[in-house]
């Protein structure tokens, strides 16, 4: 295993590519299975997930090659159905095979993937939208068994607006006979660039990227090519760098207006924040203030964000609320951060964050993904050494994040623990 040692005090300069976005490119690879041939998926992020949904995928009977950012799926002699516990459980978006699978083979065997770091995580949306358009399910041994003769096209009224039931639904009801309707549907861009995909393959989705998405189903789909969109957390993770360090960098290949409650965020703590077409330029200053900030589904601020900004937050001055209303247990890098010397309390869902005028180098350790960038950011800006042990959390969702780091001028190495 390897770990990450920040020594702090750099202040970040230059500029870094953005690469695709882990949470985009996921169900894409998934969407793959709704046609019978190659597609070609580019600006593919390297990523410990990645790999993870290439092994669903082969596991299935498809084949699927990563040659540079560019993978290629065929799927001509897909012949199994599963997606097993062992895959499952290191990577819940496994679960992005249910819809695809139920739609273009009427069958589906996938196993739940429980529980995680910070939380139950239910996939109650996702079954019971399979159910709607006509799927037979029972849970057998820790598994999702799914049949469907016939998906019929339905109106879906989610409680919540899941992404991953969003999606699952979206690809399901793609090779599904007549119109299905998804109602409180997620907004995610990520979902858009789904519904985009699956457009070029010959599907007929309308209306993603609102709260209300038109599926209508069409028996045959066609491989076909895409782009992935820019990682907007990758995006964020950075942005919070610059601002942390009080440095001046530029951000190139992202999509500003997705990281629009970022921005807001760190302009009203008094960091400069410019926009162009596809590259954000960060100016941050020695001192930046303290703004609360509420999770929620897209437009709101990121849940994949709030561990990073509370970092940030520890050193601004004033103190502030965060309250994480997507995942209320999502707290699990605030122990970690308080070895730093943070000052942070939990109440509940909500984080008070008072300001410390230094946070001290110590061995931490990775919990989960985006607790694992909190630390590596907080490690920028703490005095001394900051050890960071299970670093193959962050590897899951960023791609060679210490040598974009080292690229700005950070003092950040990998080595074995
Ligand atoms: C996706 C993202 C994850 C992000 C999250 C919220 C991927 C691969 N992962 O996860 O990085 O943090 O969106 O932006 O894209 N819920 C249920 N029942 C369900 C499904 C969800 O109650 O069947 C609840 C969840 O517990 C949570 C809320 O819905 O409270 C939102 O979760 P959801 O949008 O589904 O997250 P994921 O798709 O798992």
């Amino acid at each position: 295993m390897d770990k990450i040692v920040v020594r702090g005090g750099k202040r970040l300069k230059g500029k870094i590519k953005i690469g695709g976005a882990k949470n985009a490119v996921l169900p894409m690879m998934a969407a793959c299975l709704l046609a019978e041939g190659e597609s070609v998926i580019r600006n593919v992020p390297l990523l410990a997930d990645v790999i993870t949904m290439k092994k669903v995928l082969e596991q299935l009977g498809a084949k699927v090659t990563l040659r540079g950012h560019t993978l290629h799926v065929d799927t001509s002699n897909v012949s199994r159905f599963e997606a097993p516990y062992e895959l499952v459980r290191t990577m819940r978006a496994s679960i992005y095979v249910l819809g695809p699978l139920l739609g273009s083979f009427g069958k589906a065997r996938v196993s739940l993937p429980g529980g995680c770091a910070w939380g139950p995580r239910p996939v109650d949306l996702h079954i019971r939208a399979m159910q709607e358009l006509g799927a037979r399910i029972r849970i057998d041994h820790g598994y999702i068994v799914a049949r469907a003769t016939n998906l019929r096209g339905e109106t879906i009224v989610f409680s919540l607006p899941s992404v991953g039931a969003t999606a699952n639904t979206m690809m399901a009801a793609a090779r599904a006979k007549g119109k299905t309707v998804i109602v409180n549907a997620a907004r995610e861009p990520e979902i858009v660039a789904l519904a985009d995909f699956i457009n070029r393959m010959g599907g007929r989705i309308r209306g993603a990227g609102t709260e209300t998405i038109e599926i209508e189903g069409t028996s045959r789909l066609d491989p076909a090519q895409v782009r992935v969109i820019p990682d907007r957390i990758e995006t964020g993770t950075f942005m919070i760098a610059g601002a942390i360090t009080a440095g001046e960098i530029t951000l190139e290949s992202c999509m500003p207006e997705h990281v629009e409650a970022i921005s807001q965020k760190l302009r009203q703590g008094g960091v400069i924040v410019e926009k162009s077409r596809n590259s954000i330029y960060i100016k941050g200053k020695r001192r930046i203030n303290s703004v609360d900030a509420v999770t929620a589904p897209y437009p709101g601020f990121p849940t994949d964000m709030q561990a990073q900004y509370m970092a940030l937050m520890t050193i601004a001055r004033g103190t502030c609320v965060i309250s994480e209303t997507v995942f209320p247990d999502r707290f699990t890098h605030v122990p970690e951060l308080r070895r730093l010397g943070a000052n942070i309390k939990i109440e509940g869902n909500t984080a008070h964050v008072g300001y410390v005028r230094h946070l001290s180098g110590a061995p931490v350790m990775a919990t989960d993904l985006r607790a694992s960038a909190a630390l590596v950011l907080a490690g920028l800006v703490a005095d001394g050494e900051t050890h960071i042990s299970r670093v193959y959390h962050i590897d899951r969702g960023y791609e060679a994040i210490e040598e974009k780091l080292s690229k700005l001028g950070a003092d950040i190495k990998r080595m074995p623990e």
